[in-house]
């Protein structure tokens, strides 16, 4: 075989290309004339075979309309490969949508970031694209490549248009929440709930407000993992098609200068994603796939030092649920370009991107901002403090979280009486009694639905307000669970409690009646019941964790961690912090 075969698309004589990662028959050179053989069945000239070769992660389904532009998205990206002089190979990976996974997507999320970590090491690729959007599929991509540890570059699939339901804006999904509220306290008929079902989604493409595919786009931007400007262009946008192409020429870039994800997936970058989270009133979600990220690189997500970035990170971008307006005006005022303008005294500047130049260079190459009016100024904050606050006490001694941004200022200092569920059926079998027992200053606490507990951490702490209680104009309570919450939800809700309820944490000891204290600004949660009192509720009903027989069941309720850890398999975790 030919040098040119065998060198590496860096110079370095590491085997590259179509010599990457040969099967194993025992004679190297039998195990590249065979794949060699079978590719050409296919078509392939030896000129095409010498190329860089740039995968291509497909995560095109039926099952993910967030994902219904992946077919032009390769076929841009292919052009643009093929322009840097590589060739590129689509291959088909796991698909994850928010409404077709059972029991909730997160439970598949750390399968497909096997599957991604698998494909990309096993099949001979130089640079890989990976082509994500929905809101899981991002964060799995991202944890699979820092496993696999090659040039790495992420495509958003882009946000979907909204639509005009009676003359008035709507998109998926915080007005889908809003509606279907509406439709619970009597407010709209089951007509009109048909009709703005058909609004709601107006094209193909991620849900239009920033809930975590919007969050998780704009965080793969703020890592440097995307080409610059790649989180805003909705789906079906002629700049959407232009950033794919780009990315795959760029591909071919990183894949000749070996710019691997370690060099940009590094402790600036994931400072840097921390604190575009924290402006743009991103998905409480975002922190759980930032720590398995960075737990992927051998890295911590200090919970605390987000809640101190927190503090002097304002929400700058209007956008719903914690503002007014829609991923596509975000893109129009300029997308991330205006945002990271706007953050910069903030910012780890030296903080590498997969364009081979700093966070700080890209924002000085973007040039002067114009007028607009959906990322505010930090003299003129849409919130004055960043989204997202860390909540410790008794009650989560491993930590909490609150999306105080989207929560009702009059509930941030509460206490109020606990009404226990104790798992999602219970939930649904009494949230709209009219028995319950139940006034709008209790405090709702719903058990059982934390990593293990559900099992998958599903986004169910969003627990509706009682229909009794909705009837009588009640819009917001104090809502605490294990749990975590859609990105497009709002409420004063605190979630992601640690350990949770299914392992024994305190939440599992809380009883109808206790008396419960969240103070925003003393970042507490405290459940006002003695220790002794806990320990013997502890003794008196001990907690049986939840196993299961065979299968992922089996080996995701043995390794899951906790959300502190990102929910990832304890096996994943990177042992050293360089990723490996
Ligand atoms: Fe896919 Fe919202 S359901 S992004």
């Amino acid at each position: 075989m030919s040098k040119k075969d065998s060198s590496k698309p860096d110079g370095t004589d590491e085997p590259s290309g179509m010599r990457k990662g040969l099967t194993s028959y025992g004679d190297q050179d039998f195990s590249l004339f065979l794949r060699k053989a079978f590719i050409k069945g296919a078509g392939y000239t030896d000129a095409a075979l010498e190329r860089p070769v740039v995968g291509i992660a497909n995560t095109g389904s039926a099952y993910n309309p967030c994902h219904g532009n992946a077919p032009q998205l390769i076929e841009a990206v292919k052009r643009g490969v093929m322009l840097a002089g590589g060739l590129p190979m689509e291959f088909p990976t796991i698909s994850v949508h928010e409404s077709f996974a059972a029991p909730t997507s997160m439970y598949l999320r750390n399968l497909m970031s096997m599957d991604t970590e698998e494909m990309v090491r096993a099949q001979p690729m130089d640079a890989v694209v990976l082509i994500g959007g929905c809101d899981k599929t991002v964060p799995a991509q991202l944890m699979g490549a820092a496993s696999a540890g090659i040039p790495s570059i992420q495509l958003i699939t882009g946000s979907m248009l909204t639509g005009s339901h009676r003359g008035e804006r709507v998109g998926a999904c915080t007005d889908c929440r809003r509606y279907w509220g509406k439709y619970r306290a009597g407010e709209i008929d089951g007509d009109e709930t048909a009709d703005v079902n058909n609004q709601l989604v107006a094209s193909v493409g991620t849900c239009s407000v920033m809930g975590t595919a919007s969050t998780m786009a704009c965080i793969a931007e703020a890592l440097g993992m995307t080409m610059p400007g790649g989180a805003s262009p909705p789906a079906v946008t002629a700049d959407r098609i232009r950033i794919a192409e780009q990315t795959g020429a760029q591909a071919v870039r990183i894949a000749r200068d070996g710019l691997s994800i370690d060099k940009v997936l590094t402790p600036a970058a994931f400072e840097n994603a921390m604190r575009v989270l924290l402006a743009i009133g991103g998905s409480t979600n975002g922190i759980v796939h930032l720590a398995a990220i960075a737990g992927r690189m051998g890295l911590d997500i200090d919970l605390q030092l987000l809640d101190r970035m927190g503090r002097e990170t304002p929400v700058l971008l209007d956008l719903k649920p914690s503002g007014q307006h829609y991923m596509e005006d975000f893109h129009k005022a300029g997308g991330m370009a205006t945002l990271l303008r706007e953050l910069k005294p903030l910012l780890r500047l030296e903080a590498m991107t997969v364009t081979g130049r700093t966070l700080g260079e890209e924002i000085e190459r973007a040039g002067p901002g114009f007028v607009q009016s959906v990322v505010r100024t930090a003299a003129n904050p849409i919130y004055p403090q960043g989204g997202i606050a860390v909540l410790r006490g008794n009650l989560a001694p491993g930590g909490a979280i609150i999306k105080q941004s989207a929560a009702d200022a009059g509930l941030m200092e509460h206490e109020g009486r606990a009404v226990v569920f104790e798992n999602i059926e219970d939930l649904a079998l009494r949230i709209d009694s009219d028995d319950l027992d139940v006034a709008r200053d209790d405090v709702l606490v719903l058990k059982n639905i934390g990593p293990k507990g559900a099992p998958g951490m599903p986004e169910a702490g969003y627990i509706p307000i009682p229909r009794k209680l909705a009837r009588a104009g009640v819009k917001d309570m104090v809502r605490i669970s294990d749990g975590r919450m859609s990105g497009t939800a709002f409420g004063t809700i605190v979630l992601h409690v640690t350990p949770e309820s299914a392992i024994g944490g305190p939440l599992a000891h809380v009883r109808n009646g206790d008396r419960i204290r969240l103070s925003v600004a003393k970042r507490e949660i405290s459940l006002l019941v003695s220790d002794d009192e806990l320990a013997r509720r502890a003794e008196e009903s001990p907690v049986v964790e939840p196993t299961a027989e065979r299968g992922y069941r089996k080996l995701f309720l043995q390794t899951v961690m906790q959300a502190d850890k990102g929910v990832d398999f304890d096996f994943l975790c990177a042992t050293k912090p360089d990723g490996r």
